[in-house]
């Protein structure tokens, strides 16, 4: 088996993340090289990895000044930061592994994309969703032919209320200018599931409403004090409260998820007491929605309806297929999938593979099948472009309150 070689660009959350497969898989991947910008952060990583000194940078632009030393370079900076990389890993032949979403306008995905084939590299987006046991059974079942022909999907995206307030009110995704719109930061890569589980079949017509209708300072309880941790006087009956957040014995998730190396109590009140992490969650400067709707027809008639909801009070997606001969039914959290046949109203319960990692296994499936498609000379897959316009075209009929006919939209930025 071809070892395959990787650099990362952007030691943060993500970066360690897929970068952890080459520890448990080594004779598939290994990283040879870095860049990022916090020492604490490079040198963990180049430790973890045997990275040697000539190899670590602290920022991509140095990276890609030296002549290719890796078959892929892992692109996870931030939402801003992931198009100039990009350019200059296509400029010097790298294949690329880009985090979602690709870019923050429609004009630079078409860059992107065109960029990408006129460099001849392979190209795909880390829509971990995709490559999840729960997602790749649904395809496999749709393909078999069992529920028929498509008609309808229904697909629900329930976001925890305090991974909200942690990513989309006080974190990096709450401001549009600073990182993307929700639907096209979170949702791009559900948006993408339907185009694949429909083979890749256009949208005709996007229509989309949706608001920030409470993470704001109007709805702040009276008395309730700037930050948390400044004595606020409604702690106990708020569930937002920084303080049941990041000091929960319990469950240290989002503790963990706080831009410190260490995450000791010292470091995170440190971090509460001069960040937007210790803010109370109706006065920050987050803008995007906090609940929205997307409805999608295709061109073959298929319809798809989406509803992303940051008020859930469990983390899942929930989907429903329609077809001419039977439904399918899927829960990521649970990795559960049921069929129900209409011919005789019979029902097949079927539970999928297990992978490690979240997005419900999604992130160890991504690695293991892009290394798989990378060895076997495979070209990257087409639709990632699609999935960011609709995004793109959702926005635009959100906020000027009108449908808008994809095909039309995509010209503008495509030909
Ligand atoms: N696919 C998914 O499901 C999924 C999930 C979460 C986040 N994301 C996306 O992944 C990306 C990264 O998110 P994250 O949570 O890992 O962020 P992060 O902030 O933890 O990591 C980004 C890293 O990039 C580094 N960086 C900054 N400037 C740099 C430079 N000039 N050169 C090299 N590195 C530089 C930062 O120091 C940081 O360590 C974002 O675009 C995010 O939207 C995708």
């Amino acid at each position: 088996m071809k070892k395959i070689k990787a650099v990362i660009i952007g030691a943060g959350d993500r970066g360690f993340t897929y970068a952890d497969y080459a520890l448990k898989y080594p004779l598939e991947l290994e990283i040879v090289g870095v860049a990022e910008p916090k020492k604490d952060q490079r040198e963990k990583f180049s430790k973890a990895h045997k990275i040697p000194k000539k190899n670590q940078f602290k920022d991509y632009k140095e990276i890609f000044k030296k002549k290719r030393f890796a078959d892929l370079a892992i692109i996870t900076t931030v939402d801003q930061m992931h198009v100039e990389p990009t350019l200059l890993a296509f400029k010097n032949k790298y294949n690329v592994l880009l985090e979602k979403p690709m870019a923050s306008t429609p004009k630079e995905c078409a860059l992107l994309h065109k960029e990408a084939k006129k460099a001849r590299v392979f190209f795909e987006i880390c829509y971990v969703l995709r490559y999840s046991p729960l997602f790749k059974t649904i395809k496999e079942i749709i393909k078999s032919g069992k529920i028929g022909e498509i008609q309808s999907i229904h697909h629900i995206e329930n976001v925890h209320v305090r991974h909200y307030a942690h990513s989309y009110v006080r974190g990096n995704w709450g401001n549009e200018k600073e990182s993307a719109p929700m639907l096209l930061a979170k949702s791009c890569h559900d948006i993408d599931l339907f185009l694949w589980l429909l083979d890749d079949t256009k949208a005709q017509y996007v229509s989309s409403f949706g608001s920030l209708s409470y993470y704001k300072r109007k709805n702040a309880p009276k008395d309730s004090t700037e930050r948390c941790l400044d004595g606020c006087p409604k702690e106990q009956d708020c569930p937002f409260s920084t303080k049941k957040i990041y000091f929960n014995e319990d469950d240290k998730e989002f503790t963990n998820y706080l831009p410190i190396a260490k995450k000791n109590e010292e470091n995170v009140i440190k971090l509460l007491e001069n960040s937007q992490y210790g803010k109370c969650v109706f006065k920050c400067d987050n803008d995007v929605v906090d609940h929205q709707v997307v409805n999608l027809e295709m061109t073959n008639g298929a319809t798809v309806s989406f509803s992303m909801c940051g008020f859930a009070s469990q983390r899942t997606r929930i989907m429903r297929i329609a077809g001419t001969k039977g439904e399918i039914v899927g829960d990521l959290r649970k990795n559960r999938i049921k069929i129900l046949y209409h011919l005789d109203n019979t029902c097949e319960k079927i539970i999928p593979g297990v992978l490690p990692g979240e997005h419900g296994g999604g992130d160890t499936g991504l690695i293991r099948d892009i290394l798989f498609k990378l060895r076997d000379n495979q070209k990257s897959s087409d639709s990632f472009l699609n999935s960011h316009l609709i995004c793109f075209a959702a926005e635009e009929s959100r906020k000027n309150k009108k449908v808008i006919d994809y095909k039309e939209y995509r010209k503008r930025y495509y030909r």
